[in-house]
């Protein structure tokens, strides 16, 4: 999605002050970008330790309700990091991110992924033993994981792709 109400904006954004003093700093960038990708690195870990419990690959002798408790703390500690850091490479080149289809995607893919963490973790909040009251509910948590997995994967490409496109 490219509208002119949205290039307007990028052309406006990258003449603000905020965006001139990024653009003529040597050091925000990478700084945000280490930052951005720690973030990313503990985001990832986390979901993937959630997931992995989920399908009954590893943590079982924990119930899914810690491992829960103990990862999705994690996940969202790094998203306003992640937010932040975001917002800052934003601001500096507003049209490079913004309208750019991978990054659009890779928004619609991540506000997808933290519904579903978040629905899951509210369950198991509620009932510890929701996730496994049922073959039914077994088999919705190993789907649940599986397609986390696939945006999680699908979130970090589309971030990368962000340069190329
Ligand atoms: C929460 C909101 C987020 C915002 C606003 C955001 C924004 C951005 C921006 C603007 C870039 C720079 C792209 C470029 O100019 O090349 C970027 C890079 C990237 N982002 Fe995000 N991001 C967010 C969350 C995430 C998440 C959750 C992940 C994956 C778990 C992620 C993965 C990446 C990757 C892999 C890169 C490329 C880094 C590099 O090559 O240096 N981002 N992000």
């Amino acid at each position: 999605m490219r509208t002119s109400l949205l290039l307007n904006f990028c052309s406006y954004l990258e003449n603000t002050p905020i965006s001139l003093s990024i653009q003529g700093s040597s050091w925000v960038i990478p700084a945000v970008q280490t930052s951005h990708l720690l973030a990313i690195a503990a985001v990832i870990i986390a979901s993937l330790m959630i997931d992995l419990r989920l399908l009954r690959i590893s943590g079982i002798e924990s119930s899914i309700t810690i491992v829960m408790s103990r990862y999705a703390s994690i996940i969202w500690i790094a998203i306003p990091v992640l937010a932040v850091t975001g917002a800052v490479m934003i601001i500096a080149e507003p049209a490079r991110s913004l309208a750019n289809p991978a990054f659009q995607l890779k928004m619609i893919m991540l506000m997808a992924v933290l519904s579903i963490t978040f629905w899951m973790q509210r369950m198991s909040h509620h009932n510890s033993f929701f996730w496994n009251a049922s073959p039914s509910k077994r088999r919705l948590a190993s789907i649940l994981a599986l397609c986390s997995i696939v945006l999680w994967v699908g979130i970090v490409s589309c971030g990368r792709w962000i340069a190329y496109t």
